[in-house]
């Protein structure tokens, strides 16, 4: 249902990435209930090209989560596609290039959204990431720096020249850089990209807080399919409930708080796996919040989850709550 070069996804939609929460914990716990592709947060490239951090869990593709792309973020087309070649190598199964962050520090060093401004940057990563790679090449966008017609302009240039080269998805999150995430996303201006540039394979990005959201951008055929960001924090049973409501399947009983408690656990397992105590209890924290809100007594809950400063506390706070 949604080819990206040689992946053959049997569902329109993927898992987004998402910097600080897109690790192999969440991408695990999407691929079970149901995604069909996940990425990673974005990578600054050049962390690839150093042979000891590459060996990092953090850099390697885990057995059981395949398919699963690499999302890179750099300024130098050159050193962008050794960093692909690199995740290649390690086993990723697609490269996503970066041309969308806004966070201050990326911009201030030219990468991420900052290069929607030069086209020709972007072009030549491009040829040069397809030289160097086999595997599929996604491409994620804004819809441009900001709102002024200097910016769109440019953004129909980068389309236009990107369409030629034939990447094997775009990715297109509908606000301009400097929205960062206010204001709804524009999906005019990504449909209109799938209309003015038929061949692409256009992935739009914005606002799929529920599968409800999912299944009906999908279903207005004004893309080829779309990413699941913030609506997956979590919450992977959306995947569950979007392929559901996709193929006409009555949608899946809500989970039950125990169910949630059990998912919840694992993936505090998942997390320390990855992460010393003193990273991994914050790091779960962000989707406790998530969690929670499948519990009748949220705030309460919620509050007791991020007093628990160790893994043994978190545990047993979660398994109190949650009744497991
Ligand atoms: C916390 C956070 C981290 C993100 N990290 C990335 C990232 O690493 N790479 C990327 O291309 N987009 C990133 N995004 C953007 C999302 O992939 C997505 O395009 C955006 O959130 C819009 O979708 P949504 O409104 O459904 O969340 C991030 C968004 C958020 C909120």
């Amino acid at each position: 249902m949604l080819n990206i070069g040689r992946l053959k996804l049997d569902v329109p939609f993927y898992q987004a990435p998402l910097s600080g929460y897109t690790d192999r914990g969440m991408r695990r716990l999407a691929r079970r209930f149901g995604c069909p592709l996940t990425f990673t947060g974005v990578l600054l490239d050049k962390i690839a090209l150093n042979a000891k951090a590459i060996k990092k869990l953090h850099f390697q593709p885990c057995e059981d989560e395949h398919p699963v792309g690499a999302q890179i973020l750099g300024e130098d087309p050159k050193t962008m596609s050794r960093s692909a070649a690199m995740f290649q190598s390690v086993g990723f199964d697609a490269i996503d290039l970066n041309f969308a962050c806004p966070a201050p520090k990326v911009l201030r060093r030219g990468r991420g959204g900052a290069l929607l401004n030069t086209p020709s940057t972007i072009i030549e990563t491009l040829e040069r990431v397809k030289e160097a790679v086999t595997i599929p090449i996604l491409m994620k966008l804004r819809i441009g720096w900001d709102e002024s017609s200097e910016s769109k302009d440019l953004f129909w240039e980068i389309c236009e020249r990107a369409a030629a080269l034939e990447p094997d998805a775009v990715g297109i999150h509908g606000r301009t850089v400097s929205k960062k995430y206010r204001g709804k996303a524009d999906w005019n201006t990504i449909a209109q990209v799938k209309h003015r540039f038929p061949s692409i394979t256009v992935i739009g990005s914005g606002d799929l807080m529920t599968a409800k959201n999912i299944a009906e951008r999908i279903g207005s055929g004004d893309v080829d399919g779309v990413m699941i960001a913030r609506g997956a924090i979590g919450n992977p049973w959306i995947f569950h409930e979007a392929r559901a409501l996709l193929e006409g399947q009555p949608t899946p009983p809500a989970p039950s708080v125990d169910q949630v408690g059990r998912l919840m656990l694992e993936h505090i397992e998942m997390i320390l796996a990855m992460y010393p105590p003193r990273k991994a209890v914050p790091f779960f924290r962000k989707f406790a919040v998530h969690y929670c809100k499948r519990h009748p007594q949220r705030k309460k809950a919620l509050l007791d989850i991020l007093a628990a400063k160790s893994p043994e506390r978190l545990r047993s706070t979660v398994s109190q709550w949650f009744s497991v």
